[in-house]
């Protein structure tokens, strides 16, 4: 009874969100598109030229936003353990991020080119339980660091999706640990009522 509620309640917003209707509109996949536009739109993340990584990519709202801005220009690999329909201009490679095996595909796949830009909107399904779901997102994040430290280029940037909540200021941490720069992005596309929050990181110390 609570869950059909909630998921009552769910679809009605979803319906509603002005975001969904713009996506519907615009032609993206998802809402989460409009997160990335205004992030972008305030921090110039993509560069034309660039090579991206987009992990946790699918449905492929974030990867439209990106290939549309390099035009051609640079290369951009997505990753998802979900399937996702193609996205002109984008490779895609099928996998969980937190397998060896998946990550040296994706290596083989760069080739040894270093990163412009690494993106992680990566979060697992929602279980409800808070402090778990808490750890299976930094968990997700804290991949994404480390691989983001492998492979950008010095002035690369990574832009990284977080809950607020327990481990959050002992990640933010990390990533002063890696980055010269880290700021907190809450676009108006992300709900107020979500503890996900953005985190971007640029320029490596080295
Ligand atoms: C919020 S969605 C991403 C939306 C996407 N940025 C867009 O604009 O369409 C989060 C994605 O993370 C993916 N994900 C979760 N855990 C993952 C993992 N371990 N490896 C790869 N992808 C993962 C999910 O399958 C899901 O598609």
């Amino acid at each position: 009874m609570n869950r059909t509620r909630t998921s009552n309640a769910w679809l009605r917003e979803h319906v509603t969100d002005c975001y969904v209707r713009r996506a519907k509109a615009e032609g993206y996949r998802s809402r989460a598109a409009y997160k990335l536009l205004s992030i972008d739109a305030k921090d110039r993340l993509i560069q034309p030229g660039d090579w991206i990584v987009d992990l946790g990519a699918s449905p492929g709202g974030w990867c439209q936003v990106v290939a549309k801005k390099l035009a051609g220009q640079g290369k951009v690999i997505a990753v998802d353990v979900l399937e996702m329909t193609p996205v002109a201009g984008v490779t895609f490679l099928q996998g969980d991020f937190r397998e060896d095996q998946v990550q040296m595909q994706l290596q083989e796949l760069l080739a040894g080119e270093k990163l412009g830009l690494v993106l992680s909107d990566m979060s697992p399904n929602i279980s409800g339980v808070a402090l778990s779901d808490q750890a299976r997102v930094m968990h997700l994040a804290e991949l994404a660091l480390d691989f983001a430290g492998n492979w950008l280029k010095p002035d690369g940037a990574l832009l990284v999706k977080v809950f607020q909540g327990y481990g959050y200021e002992q990640f933010v941490e990390q990533m002063r640990q890696i980055f010269q720069l880290v700021a907190p992005r809450k676009p108006d596309a992300s709900r107020d009522r979500s503890p996900e929050i953005y985190l971007m990181g640029r320029k490596l110390r080295r």
